[in-house]
């Protein structure tokens, strides 16, 4: 199974003359965020993947870059991060063509069950589904959002939970928005319990088609989903009854006040994107605008977080 831990914002495939691959073997699943946020200081590099043999082995992590000497400049930054580089095999970079990125990791990502009545089906995998099983047909492309990756399972699960228990929080009848929607695995997930009034931004071009393919793939109707890269920034003020976002904390901390400006008052927002060891940074903004929080979950070094809009209307950000 391979989950996509994130693209980087500034620099994508598409935009990237060359690219090149670098796997690094030996990782521990404790060194995962450490490792990762020290890639995310070398500019060349625009994806960090965890490869796992099943759901539980991590077998290392893969690294995509636009320059071809990143093992060199790997080998440096971990041994400054101290992760015990000395036990971590760096590969030597292999040039990728674009369509090898599209289509090589699809070995490493089998049929998923996600929570007990949740399974995702790769789109080039057959699955028999079981009684009283979802099973959400995905296929990511180029988008974040094999749904695999624990940020995205404790946004499902806090959706699972919030659906299982009926809370009002999570009712299908009011308009939700799906900040950062890459694959639409969120918006497909609720569109398939019975949503119909989703707007799915991202601020990448690639995850609108991404995501209608993925709508059609599940038999959902064209109008289930509203999806376009429209900024945050020019939604309309108190208009949605929950907001999803699975952002990295630096980016849903900028976020938060236009977030609070969408929400109808009283209404919810699901984060998820943050780690354990960045929480309480993320929770000191948080405490700055009228958030009140109310569930949090967590799922090994990652925290999805249920929090309230309590500001009046038209408040947080400057409409
Ligand atoms: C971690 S992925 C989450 C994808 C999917 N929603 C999931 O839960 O698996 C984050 C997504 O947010 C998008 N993103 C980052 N900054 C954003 C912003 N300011 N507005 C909208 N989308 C953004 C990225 O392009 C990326 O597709």
């Amino acid at each position: 199974m391979a989950s996509r831990v994130q693209l980087n914002e500034t620099c994508t495939p598409a935009d990237s003359a060359a690219l090149y691959r670098v796997f690094i073997n030996g990782v521990q699943p404790a060194q995962v965020c450490l490792i990762e946020e020290w890639l995310w200081t070398l500019p060349s590099v625009v994806s960090v993947e965890c490869r796992y043999d099943g759901i539980e082995h991590l077998l290392g992590m893969e690294v995509i870059a636009s320059a071809p000497d990143l093992d060199g400049q790997l080998q440096a930054c971990l041994a400054q991060a101290g992760v015990g580089a000395a036990d971590l095999e760096i590969q030597p970079p292999q040039p990728v063509a674009d369509a090898d990125w599209a289509e090589a990791w699809k070995a490493f990502w089998p049929v998923t069950r996600l929570l007990p009545n949740l399974v995702i089906q790769p789109s080039w995998e057959p699955y028999e589904p079981g009684p009283d099983e979802t099973v959400l047909h995905l296929d990511p492309g180029m988008a974040f959002g094999t749904g695999s990756h624990e940020t995205t399972r404790l946004m499902l699960l806090a959706l699972d939970t919030g659906l299982a228990q009926a809370q009002p929080w999570c009712s299908l009848d009011q308009a939700i928005l799906d900040l950062g929607t890459g694959s639409g695995v969120l918006s497909v997930y609720l569109g398939l319990k019975g949503a119909s009034g989703i707007t799915a931004v991202d601020i990448l071009p690639e995850t609108v088609v991404v995501t209608q393919d993925n709508m059609r793939r599940n038999a959902l109707p064209d109008t289930a989903i509203d999806v376009s890269t429209t900024p945050l920034a020019q939604l309309p003020t108190d208009t949605y009854g929950l907001v999803v976002a699975n952002i990295l904390a630096h980016i849903l901390a900028s976020l938060l006040p236009d977030i609070g400006r969408v929400l109808k008052p009283g209404g919810t927002v699901l984060l998820g994107g943050i780690t354990v060891d960045r929480y309480a940074e993320f929770k000191a903004v948080l405490d700055t605008l009228p958030f009140t929080l109310r569930q949090v979950w967590v799922q090994g070094q990652w925290v999805a977080l249920r929090m309230e809009w309590t500001g009046g209307s038209g408040m947080g950000a400057a409409s």
